[in-house]
């Protein structure tokens, strides 16, 4: 099997168990935020919305999320900003299955 498949067959078989653990964000929280043991959805909202500011996102910028998961990072980062995003991802059953 090679590495695309791979990858496919991981995040099909983990997607319900990220989803039910993790809810719509699969990465680590900002680590101050974490530190100063805020919960977890405020961590990730404070880890995205600083690459928003280090990437100067804002109001008619682009942006591509690749790896976007189910999209809460991305649609979380497009409300902050303004920007619209594009989200690519390997899961593909969850891309149609979010908000717009
Ligand atoms: C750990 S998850 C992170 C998801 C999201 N960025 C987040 O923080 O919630 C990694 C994501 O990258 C996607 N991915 C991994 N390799 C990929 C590839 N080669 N092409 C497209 N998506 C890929 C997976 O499907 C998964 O959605």
């Amino acid at each position: 099997m090679g590495f695309e498949a791979k990858v496919r067959e991981f995040y099909d078989a983990a997607a319900e168990c990220y989803e039910h653990t993790m809810g719509d964000r699969w990465h680590h929280g900002d680590p101050d935020a974490e530190a100063a043991g805020r919960p977890f959805l405020e961590a990730c909202e404070r880890l995205e919305e600083g690459l928003v500011r280090d990437a100067g996102l804002r109001r008619g910028g682009w942006a591509l999320d690749f790896g976007s998961g189910i999209g809460g990072p991305a649609f979380h980062m497009a409300k902050v900003s303004g920007a619209r995003f594009v989200g690519v991802t390997k899961v593909g059953r969850f891309v149609a299955a979010k908000p717009a």
